[in-house]
This record gives C-alpha cells, structure tokens and sequence, in this order.
C-alpha cells in the first residue's frame, strides 16, 4: 500500500452492512482492515478479498474483549497504515415483547451493541487522535428513534448509540476526529432475514415511505460518504437515518381512505 493510502476499520465487516461497507470502500480506495467474531466468516472473507493484493485484512475479535480488539487494531495499524476511518457495524439484536425481556437479554444486547461499540471507538480513536485524526460512522438505527414494538432492549441500546455518538463528536473535533451515527431502516441482511417474520415485512413495507426494503449497499453508501475527508470534512455529531423515510411518516393511509 502507498502511504497515502487511507485505512479504515470496520467491525462486523463479515456479513451484512459491514461486508457491503468493506466492498464499498475499496472500491473507493480504502485499506480495510475488518474484524468479526464469525471465524467461519472471517475465514471466507480473507479468501474473497485476497486477490485485493493486501488492501483488506480481516481478524477474528469479539468486540467485547478489550484486549483482542487491542490486538487487532495494533495489528491493522502495523499492517496497513495510519486508521483514518472507522464503521462499528457489529451487532446484535432481536423483537422481544417488554414482559419477556429478561434482564439477561438486555445485557447482552447492550454489552455488543453499546459496550462493544464504545471499546473499538476507544481504541480507534487513540490511535486517530496519535496520527492527526480520521472520521467514525457508528451503525445504530431507527429502532432508537422512534419507539419500535419489541424493541426495549434493542433500541435502548442503539439510543445509547446516538447518544454516545454526540458525546463523542463534542470531545474527539478538537483532535480532528469527525463522529457521526447512520440509522438504517430495514435493511435486506443476515440479521433481518433470521428475524422478520411476514408480517413483520409487511407492516415495515406500509410504513417506509419508499415502500421497500434497503439494501445493504445504501447503508455502505451513506457510511463511505461520512467517512470521506473530501466530502463530509464539515459534518460531525450527525445522526442521518437511511430508512427510505420511516422516521418522517406519520399517518399514511389517508390517500387510502
Ligand atoms: N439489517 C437491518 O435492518 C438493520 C437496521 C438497523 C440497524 N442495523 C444495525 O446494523 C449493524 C449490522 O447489522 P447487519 O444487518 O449487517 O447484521 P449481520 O448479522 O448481517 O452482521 C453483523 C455482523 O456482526 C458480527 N458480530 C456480532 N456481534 C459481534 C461481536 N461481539 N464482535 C464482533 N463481531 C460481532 C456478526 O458475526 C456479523 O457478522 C448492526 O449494528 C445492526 O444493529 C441493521
């Protein structure tokens, strides 16, 4: 790699939303060093991606584990260059009503999503803040917007997200470091298939104002355009929902009527 080469961090980056992400910003020139807890995935993505000549390295760590996330990004930073990005795309989630959730999901839901999250940011951001700065994406998503049925767990974490995003733009913008949080809508991926059930779908495709599910490469897209020091240099602390305009609708049957 050039040393001009810019390097990013993507987490989750074996399926889904990071995958696109990773694809996406090689295509646009990025290094991309990804981490995942999935082995099995890891191992399948090392493969796809090494005809990229080195421009993407992936590494199996649990973002809950300090010390592994440590590791790899010590190893990225070694083995690709300075971090100047960052996506925390890791995640997990389920729909489960208020009075079933125990205690023991909503902490394991908030140790990935918001634990895990605020740890790589840690890391990363020391490293950025060490070489002159960079830009983070945090994914969280419309379900900590608005109240989403059987989300108490699930969007309390990705509110925590949001929140923790602002936190993190007021304090890292003095060290040159841009933070911001994208929040898909339904997103066509792994995690959705295994839980959308019919009619679940179908009550999301009535609400998006699009009418359709996104995909995730219109996640990726918004997640490389926050990241690119030429196009998004003035924005930080942002949280822009790509949800086909979910979180804009109101009532919507009226032309119905
Ligand atoms: N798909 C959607 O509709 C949707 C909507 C809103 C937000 N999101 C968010 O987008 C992000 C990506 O979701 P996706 O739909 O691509 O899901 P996905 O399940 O396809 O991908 C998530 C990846 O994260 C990895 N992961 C999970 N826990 C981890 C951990 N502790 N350490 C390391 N890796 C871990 C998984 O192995 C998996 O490869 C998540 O944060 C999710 O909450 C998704």
């Amino acid at each position: 790699m050039t040393s001009q080469t810019p390097v990013a961090v993507i987490t989750g980056a074996a399926s889904g939303i990071g995958l696109a992400t990773v694809r996406a910003l090689l295509a646009g020139g990025w290094c991309v060093g990804g981490v995942d807890r999935d082995s099995d995935a890891v191992a399948r993505a090392n493969r796809e991606f090494e005809t990229h000549g080195g421009a993407a390295v992936f590494r199996a760590a649990d973002i809950t584990d300090e010390t592994a996330v440590a590791d790899a990004v010590a190893g990225f930073e070694a083995e690709l260059g300075p971090l100047k990005g960052l996506v925390n795309s890791a995640g997990i989630g389920r729909d489960t009503p208020f009075f079933e959730t125990t205690p023991a999901m909503f902490r394991q839901i908030h140790e990935v999503n918001v634990v895990g999250t605020f740890i790589v940011a840690k890391a990363v951001a020391a490293a950025m803040r060490r070489t002159g700065g960079g830009a983070i994406v945090n994914i969280a998503s419309v379900s900590g917007l608005p109240g989403n049925i059987g989300r108490s767990a699930y969007g309390a974490s990705k509110g925590a997200v949001i929140t923790l995003t602002r936190i993190m733009a007021v304090e890292l913008g003095r060290y040159g470091i841009r933070v911001n949080a994208v929040a898909p809508g339904p997103i066509e991926t792994p995690m959705v298939q295994a839980h959308h059930t019919p009619a679940v779908r179908q009550e999301w495709n009535e609400r998006v104002l699009l009418r359709r599910y996104g995909t995730a490469e219109e996640i990726a897209e918004a997640n490389v355009f926050l990241l690119d020091e030429a196009r998004s240099a003035y924005i930080t602390g942002q949280i822009l929902a790509v949800d086909g305009g979910f979180t804009t609708g109101g009532l919507l049957g009226l032309d119905r009527a």
